[in-house]
Order: C-alpha cells, then structure tokens, then sequence
C-alpha cells in the first residue's frame, strides 16, 4: 500500500515537470567525441548552439561520478571545460 501511494505521488508531483533530456549514445564509458558518435556536431566549438543547456548531463546513465561537475561547467555555459571530458571535438 505505502509503496503504491509513493509511485503515485511521484506521478503527481511529476506532472508538471518538463522533461526532455537529451539521451546519449555512448556504448562505454569512454566520453570521447569522434567524428563517428558525434557527426552533426564534430569540429564545432558552440556547443550549447544544439544542446540545450538544463537538458544535458541530467540523467547517469553510466553510473559516474563526473556530472557534479560537468553540471557546474554546463550551468555557466563554460564550453572551454566540455574537453576535460568529451575530448576536443576535433578542433
Ligand atoms: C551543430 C550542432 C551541434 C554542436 C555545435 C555540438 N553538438 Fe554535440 N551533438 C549534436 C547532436 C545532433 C548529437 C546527438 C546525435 C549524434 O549522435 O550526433 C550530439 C551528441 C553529443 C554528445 C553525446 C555523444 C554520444 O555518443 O552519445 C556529446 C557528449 C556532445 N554532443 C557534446 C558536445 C560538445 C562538448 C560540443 C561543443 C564542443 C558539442 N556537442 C557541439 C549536435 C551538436
Ligand atoms: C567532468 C566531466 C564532464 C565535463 C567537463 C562535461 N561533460 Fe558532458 N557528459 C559527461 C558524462 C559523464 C556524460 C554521460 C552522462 C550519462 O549518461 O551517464 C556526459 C554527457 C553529455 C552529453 C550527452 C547528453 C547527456 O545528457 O548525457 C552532452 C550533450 C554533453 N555531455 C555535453 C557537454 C558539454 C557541452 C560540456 C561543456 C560545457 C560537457 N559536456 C562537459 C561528463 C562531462
């Protein structure tokens, strides 16, 4: 009973949350970006152009301890910090 008043009291209070995170596609853990799992963004240095910023690293899917501060760098919108991480995209 409690757990069934739990999930619906999550479905409520989720109700009015917009959620449209971005999924990725990274088939390890390794983050780098290649011309191959990134083609429509290879070799461009505007990332938040196509990532919409409060719809990135929202999700773990991959269980690491990165996204503290990978949201810190996406909040301020540092684009110099993405490479720590996701390699330089070829630039
Ligand atoms: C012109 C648009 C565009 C720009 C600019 C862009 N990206 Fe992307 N990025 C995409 C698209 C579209 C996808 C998802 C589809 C795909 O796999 O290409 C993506 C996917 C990703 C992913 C997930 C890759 C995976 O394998 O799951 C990461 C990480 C990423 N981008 C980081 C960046 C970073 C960092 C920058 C800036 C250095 C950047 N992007 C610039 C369009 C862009
Ligand atoms: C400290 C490491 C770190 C930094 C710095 C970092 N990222 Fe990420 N990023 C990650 C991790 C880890 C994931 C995979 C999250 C997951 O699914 O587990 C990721 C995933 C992504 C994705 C795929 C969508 C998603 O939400 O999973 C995009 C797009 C992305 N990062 C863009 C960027 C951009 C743009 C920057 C620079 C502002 C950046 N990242 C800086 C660690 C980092």
């Amino acid at each position: 009973m409690k757990i069934i008043i739990i999930f619906i009291s999550v479905l409520i209070l989720s109700c009015d949350v917009d959620r449209q995170f971005e999924k990725n596609n990274f088939d390890t853990t390794n983050l780098n970006l290649t011309q191959q799992n990134h083609p429509y963004g290879y070799a461009k240095k505007e990332c938040f152009y196509c990532h919409v910023r409060s719809n990135i690293h929202q999700q773990n899917t991959l269980g690491t301890d990165l996204l503290d501060a990978a949201r810190g760098y996406t909040m301020i919108g540092d684009v110099t910090r993405c490479k720590d991480c996701h390699g330089d995209n070829g630039l």
